[in-house]
This record gives C-alpha cells, structure tokens and sequence, in this order.
C-alpha cells in the first residue's frame, strides 16, 4: 500500500508545477500524471462540465491503484471537489485550501487578491476558504485569461506580457492588497513579472509548496509515506502528447520521459 503512486491531474501542463513540488517534498513517491490535453482549457467551460471530466479523470487514475489524489486545477479543485469525494474513499487533496491559508498567514492588512481563470473566479472557492480560516479577510478576484496562451506560448518575460498583467492587475493594486493568490496552475511561471506590477510590499502565494506539504501529512498521518529510492513516475496526455512534453518540461524543469497518450477520452 506505502508503495502505491500518488495520482496528479490537471487540465493540461499547469499541473505540472505542482508535481515540481511534490517531487522536492516527497522524493520517494511515485506519481502517475494525467493532463487533459484533448479537453483544456477548463478555465471557461461549466462546472458541470468539468466535474465530469474530473470524475472520468480520477476513473483513469484509479487504474494504477493510486493512495491519493491531487487535483493540481485551480478550476477543477474549485468545482468537482465534493464529486470526487462522494465517489472516491481515496484522499482527495485540491489546490484551493492550501493557497487560502497560506495567504490569510501572510496577509498583514486582510485584504487578499485572487487571481485565476473565469470559472475559478465565479465559483468563490477562494473567499469561501478564506472566511474559514479568518472572518476578517477582505477578498478582491480578478479573472485573467490571456494569462494561460501567454505561458503556454513560454512568453515569460516579454514587454507585451509585462502590459498585459499590468491591465489585469490595477484594479487589485488600487484596493491596496498585501497579498495576491495566484489562483491557476500555470501563473507561478508569470510571478516575476507579477512580482514586478505589484510591487515588493505585496506577497505573492503560490498553493504548489503548500499542497506538497498538505500531501506529506496526510500520508504520514496514514502511515503511507513511501520510503521507495527510485520511484517510477509516469506521464499521460489525453491528446498531442508531443507537445505535451515539450511545454511540460518548462513547467517540471526537468525531462519528461515515457509520456503516453490516455486512451479513455
Ligand atoms: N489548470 C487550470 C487552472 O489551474 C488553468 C488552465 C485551464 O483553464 O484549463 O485553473
């Protein structure tokens, strides 16, 4: 049981930036990796719909016997947490409680901004997760889609990058926020630039280590933690594996090996 991989899912390579941290927490484990290429971007289709494809996705997962699951989608964590619990007795770890508290930790004046895709933002996860570990945060969210095709294009650092986060982003900086939630999986690789719009006096939370960390406890509150010395990771996209790989290294830092294609959409 110890032995078995943790399961990672996201919509496509964002989750990949979690993995990252996993890797580095949890050295020892094996993982089984499913990005949803064929049907990304999640961001701007219905919960419905995605609690769907998360369901079919934690289906796939299942089939390598994993422990545990990580939604590692701002989106999907947003949407399909209650679904995939109701159907999988596995631990079920989302990316949204850990960014949320992680952010009222840090946050000196309570006034915490989120950022993510249209459907992340509309669902109000963050702010319900917010009010329940503190009553006196003061929440402000900001949908940012161009985002996602600016980081898959690997346009990090470009002047046209720096304008377009600057749009996004003055309305948070007018309502004085200490703390930003980079709510979506791919905007850890955009926190330089971030970082550099809003300023120094504003923290940027980025939930990757902390679900890292939130995946560590529980296994070892379950007796599950791996002592494995090489473990085996796999990859899987449901669609164009190649590019898959290829935009998927710059999100892991390091190669992508034995990527194949999930055959169940
Ligand atoms: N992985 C998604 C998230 O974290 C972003 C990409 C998408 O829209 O599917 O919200």
């Amino acid at each position: 049981m110890k032995t078995r991989p943790i399961g990672i899912f996201d919509s496509g390579v964002g989750g990949l930036t979690v993995v990252k941290q996993i890797f580095k927490r949890l050295p020892n484990e094996e993982i089984v990796y499913l990005g949803d290429t064929a049907r990304v971007p999640y961001g701007t289709k219905s919960p419905e719909t995605i609690k769907k494809y998360s369901v079919e996705n934690a289906d796939f997962l299942m089939r390598f016997k994993v422990k545990l699951i990580v939604v590692a989608c701002n989106t999907a964590s947003s949407t399909s947490l209650d679904a995939l619990r109701e159907k999988f007795s596995i631990p079920i770890v989302g990316v949204i409680k850990p960014g949320a508290e992680k952010a009222v930790q840090v946050t000196r004046n309570n006034r915490v901004g989120i950022i993510g895709t249209y459907t992340t933002v509309k669902s109000k996860a963050y702010e319900k997760e917010l009010r329940h570990f503190s009553r006196d945060v003061e929440a402000v969210s900001k949908a940012c889609p161009l985002f996602v095709p600016l980081v898959e294009e690997g346009w990090l650092k470009e002047g046209v990058t720096f304008d377009i986060v600057k749009k996004y982003l003055k309305p948070l900086m007018a309502k004085k926020i200490d703390t930003l939630i980079l709510g979506c999986t791919h905007y850890p690789l955009l926190k330089p630039v971030i970082s550099k719009v809003m300023g120094r006096h504003v923290k940027i939370v980025d939930s990757a280590s902390s679900v890292a960390d939130e995946v560590h406890n529980i296994l070892m509150a379950l007796g599950k933690l791996s002592g494995q010395k090489k473990p085996k990771h796999k990859f899987f996209a449901t669609d164009a594996v190649e590019h898959f790989v290829r935009v998927g290294e710059k999100f892991l830092g390091t190669k992508i090996k034995g990527a194949r294609k999930a055959d169940y959409v």
